[in-house]
């Protein structure tokens, strides 16, 4: 459906879980408390949820965390999701370390597209950034699901890293049929104590360094915008909030562990529909309440975010909890 300045929502990004098995410094640096299993929505209210959601015109779905994989049985939710009429696409973000154990899974499942976490390809910089030395783990199940035809894509965060891992990463692209996408920290949870390379200098060094790449149309259903290298088998995208705001073309909304529907990324705002999926109602009554409440946060979606005041940003919640 239309939010109330005209942008279609037509896309969930649903937190399966606020545990993570690394500890990334801007995300999730120490250990912390999560939530207890009867706190978080289970598979079946996600899928009753999201069948109400297709129903509104929600047609593409994005699994993140935390970590999706550390979370048992995220596999059979893909195959939960998929059936729902209306579903077109299911999508997973993860930090790749369950990955190649899970690809199985996932690809019988009806997975359609994966996106892994790789800030750097440089071991003690991966370490340093992830509190990892697991990072040949993530790149071979990387290799692994472009090899069994699955379409990856590799976010790397740009807090802490520098232009050799920016250009490493590049180089990955070139004989890989991965896209490669730099994305520009946003201060929420953690990383509001971190400093992003912006994306305005980044893009010139992009620029300077490859000045035959061309600017592509938009692939998937994010904000990235990308470039093709010539001679490069996979795409360069630039995700930048700050640097090069896209908030009027978004199309999304997000399903917090606990049940949260938020309307931006920014913002605490949103509605609770952990109450409305466990009330005893009818079912017919309980379909409508949820409908009421997904109608109502997409039409109260906040025309953009405000990250460059962060006196304005309301989200309390760590990125883990809230999914990206
Ligand atoms: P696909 O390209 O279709 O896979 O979608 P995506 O790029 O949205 O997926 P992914 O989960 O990999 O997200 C990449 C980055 O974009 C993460 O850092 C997200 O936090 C960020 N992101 C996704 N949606 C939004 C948004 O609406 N606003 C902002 N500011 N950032 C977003
Ligand atoms: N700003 C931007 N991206 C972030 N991610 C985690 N925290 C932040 C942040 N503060 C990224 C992860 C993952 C994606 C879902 O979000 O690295 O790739
Ligand atoms: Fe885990 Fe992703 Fe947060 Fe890193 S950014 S700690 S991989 S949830």
């Amino acid at each position: 459906m239309n939010d109330s300045f005209g942008r279609i929502i037509d896309y969930v990004r649903i937190s399966v879980t606020d545990k993570c098995n690394l500890r990334c410094k801007y995300c999730m640096p120490v250990e912390v408390d999560h939530y207890e299993m009867k706190d978080i929505l289970t598979f079946e209210e996600i899928e009753y949820i999201t069948s109400c959601m297709a129903g509104l015109g929600i047609s593409r779905v994005k699994l993140t965390g935390g970590e999706p994989l550390v979370r048992r049985g995220v596999c059979d939710l893909v195959g939960m999701l998929k059936r729902i009429e209306g579903i077109r696409q299911v999508t997973l973000t993860t930090n790749g370390i369950l990955l190649k154990e899970n690809l199985h899974r996932l690809i019988e499942a009806g997975i359609d597209a994966i996106n892994v976490s790789i800030d750097s390809l440089d071991h003690d910089k991966y370490f340093s950034i992830t509190g990892s030395k697991d990072l040949d783990t993530v790149t071979d199940a990387v290799v692994a699901a472009v090899e069994k035809g699955v379409k990856v894509k590799i976010n790397a965060v740009t807090a802490g890293i520098s232009l050799t891992d920016v250009s490493d990463l590049i180089e990955f692209s070139r004989s890989n049929k991965i896209d490669v996408r730099f994305i520009e920290l946003m201060p929420i949870g953690y990383a509001k104590c971190f400093d992003s390379l912006a994306h305005d200098r980044l893009m010139d060094w992009f620029c300077q360094n490859h000045p035959d790449a061309v600017h592509v149309s938009a692939d998937g259903n994010g904000p990235a915008k990308y470039y093709r290298i010539p001679g490069y088998d996979g795409k360069v995208g630039f995700i930048s909030p700050l640097s090069d705001k896209f908030c009027n073309s978004c199309n999304r909304i997000r399903l917090t562990t606990r049940g949260y529907l938020k309307s931006c990324l920014c913002y605490d705002t949103g509605v609770d529909l952990m109450p409305l999926v466990r009330s005893d109602s009818s079912k017919e009554e309980k379909h409508e309440m949820l409908c009421t409440a997904i109608r109502k946060v997409i039409m109260e979606k906040p025309s953009g975010h405000d990250f460059a005041h962060t006196q304005n940003i309301t989200e309390k919640l760590p990125m883990s909890a809230i999914g990206g």
